[in-house]
């Protein structure tokens, strides 16, 4: 059950570093070789740019990379767009999908979501898929019915026989600096632990379900003890090794 889950620490770098932020990478390594992972898997998610050079730094480190979105498809006309296959060939283990931030500024809905994680298993990447109420839904009162269909919709029915992680981000705590309060968060993780399980058997009972929103050094070690809670996606405060490490550390 979730005592023997794996936590995972992943990093979400968003649109941000250039090759100067590679310097935080070897400093994450050298902190990750004096003090170890603390029985969790890390991960980076830089940008593409960063993504091939990042992985050949990170990965004998045994640190994992991962990418912050891709297509659905695996090649064509798509002007910009990153296929799952691209990811895998640069070094990645895990892949982004369905954030809050291109579900609105993008528009992707959960078919989307659900089609992108189907391509990542299509090349044996780890989808990370994101679902989170927002502002209103939560004064609305219907926060776990959304994050609910949000996860009904993005989760393909394939991930019965695959590797996938979900982070529950509520949208009013991504790079906020507030963070529902720890019985909110146990709540909402427990609701997610039983959708998963009434879906799909045992098997959901192992999924990690991550935390994201605004979880830093100061709040880490509290929300990483929660019920169900089996590991952070971390945005702002994964920018800088020292940081990020102190979060690893709380595991
Ligand atoms: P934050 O972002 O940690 O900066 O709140 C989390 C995320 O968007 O994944």
């Amino acid at each position: 059950m979730t005592e023997t889950i794996t936590p995972l620490i992943a990093g979400n770098w968003k649109m941000h570093g250039t090759r100067a932020a590679l310097a935080e990478i070897d400093n994450l390594i050298s902190l990750v070789l004096a003090g170890g992972t603390h029985q969790a898997e890390v991960a980076v998610c830089p940008p593409m740019t960063l993504l091939a050079e990042a992985s050949a730094r990170l990965n004998p480190a045994g640190i994992f990379t991962g990418g912050q979105n891709c297509h659905a498809q695996p090649g064509g006309p798509h002007t910009g767009d990153i296929s799952a296959a691209m990811l895998a060939d640069a070094g990645a283990r895990f892949v982004i999908v369905g954030h809050s931030e291109r579900r609105a500024a993008y528009g992707e809905t959960d078919a989307d979501v659900r089609a992108k994680a189907l391509a990542a298993f299509g090349v044996g990447l780890v989808p990370i898929i994101c679902v989170g109420e927002n502002h209103a839904d939560l004064h609305a009162g219907r926060a776990e019915a959304v994050v609910h269909r949000q996860l009904n919709g993005s989760v393909p029915d394939e991930a019965a026989t695959e590797d996938f992680v979900v982070a529950y981000e509520p949208v009013w705590a991504i790079g906020t600096g507030v963070t529902p309060t720890s019985a909110d968060i146990m709540q909402m993780h427990a609701a997610i632990r039983r959708a998963l399980v009434s879906r799909f058997g045992e098997r959901g009972s192992d999924v990690r379900i991550l935390y994201g929103g605004s979880m830093r050094p100061a709040n880490a070690a509290e929300i990483l003890a929660i019920a169900n809670v089996n590991g952070g996606l971390v945005g702002g405060a994964s920018l800088l090794s020292r940081d990020f490490y102190a979060i690893i550390s709380a595991v």
